[in-house]
């Protein structure tokens, strides 16, 4: 919540900036906070081991719970509104304008949700009320917790993991993402499962339920405790990047050899199949030069020959 602490430049307040750019009248300036959004994060589909999703829900939940705990909401969780730190282990929200506080009269105009993790009720009647994040805060914690997983990953509609118009219904996206957390805990299937079906903000769980799951998992690595399988989780090896011929040469077999596909010829010569860097191998070059000499004296000497008999057959004909 670090971009709470905001200053409102005025005419009044910051003259002399003001008088040089008119437009910074009433701008807010706040600390810069660096990192993804996490909407960048699912739009691109970027990787995260296990560990970084705990990490991630449990940032995120530790946020949500802080601001429950203080009688306060967000009231406008979405994927653009979560930055990522670099180390892909805190987050930090942005956006706060619509902030729910007790203290504070209603706004005029309330927010609604944002596509993606949006209530049904919210849509009806606004969602800037203390329990404002319950269903936004389930959905990115779940999304959070999931994207370690390869099926989550693959299943993601794009700028949130679901598509606006199935929150709240059943569909293959729900069922594998409550079956991904669900390895974590079973409770955070149920708890899951309990906003996903509720008819109100209310009667979705508290935030400070995501928080004590979170809390209660072991310490150690996930895939040391956890129900998975490891080999699903093993770094994957950037295929695009991969040259057709090194699984065969992974194999044991010798590609053929043919200038018309370099990416074979690659291969041959020694590509690195993980960043598809050449190695050196300078003795095939040292080959290929003393044939094509070979082959180039041989072509001279011919022509040579042709052009001494054409010269002897103009003489003779000549006389
Ligand atoms: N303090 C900040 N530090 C770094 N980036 C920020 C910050 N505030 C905003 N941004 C960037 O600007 C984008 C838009 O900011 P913000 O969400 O506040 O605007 P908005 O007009 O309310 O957008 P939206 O209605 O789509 O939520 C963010 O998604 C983020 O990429
Ligand atoms: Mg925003």
């Amino acid at each position: 919540m670090r971009v709470c602490r905001q200053i409102v430049l005025t005419r009044e307040t910051h003259s002399d900036l003001v008088a040089h750019y008119e437009d910074l009248d009433y701008a807010m300036m706040m600390p810069w906070i660096d990192g993804l959004t996490w909407f960048d994060v699912l739009q691109q589909r970027d990787r995260v081991t296990l560990d970084q999703s705990r990490a991630l829900a449990e940032s995120m939940a530790w946020v949500l719970y802080g601001l429950e705990y203080n009688h306060l909401a967000h009231c406008d969780l979405s994927s653009g509104n979560v930055i990522v730190a670099p180390d892909m282990v805190q987050i930090n929200l942005i956006d706060v304008e619509d902030l729910y506080t007790p203290w504070l009269e209603p706004p005029p105009y309330v927010s609604t949700g944002s596509m993606g993790y949006q209530h049904g009720e919210s849509m009806r009647s606004g969602q800037w009320s203390p329990t404002g994040d319950r269903f936004a805060g389930a959905v990115l914690v779940a999304e959070m917790l999931g994207w370690a997983h390869p099926e989550v990953r693959k299943r993601a509609w794009g700028e949130s993991y679901f598509a606006p118009d199935e929150l709240q219904k059943d569909s293959d996206r729900y069922t594998v993402l409550v079956e991904a957390i669900r390895l974590y805990d079973p409770g955070f299937a149920e708890a899951f499962e309990q906003a996903w079906r509720s008819r109100s903000l209310e009667s979705c769980p508290p935030l400070k339920t995501w928080y004590d799951l979170l809390d209660q998992l072991p310490r150690d690595p996930v895939a040391s405790w956890a129900p998975i399988d490891p080999a699903l989780f093993a770094p994957e090896r950037p295929e695009h990047k991969r040259f057709p011929g090194a699984a065969r040469r992974d194999r044991g077999d010798t590609p053929p050899l043919t200038a018309t596909n370099p990416n074979t010829m690659a291969a041959s010569a020694g590509a690195n199949p993980r960043t598809g860097a050449l190695q050196r191998n300078t003795r095939g070059c040292r080959r290929l030069a003393v044939i094509s000499g070979l082959i180039f004296t041989i072509a001279c000497c011919f022509l040579s020959i042709l052009a001494v008999q054409v010269a002897v057959i103009n003489t003779l004909s000549a006389r």
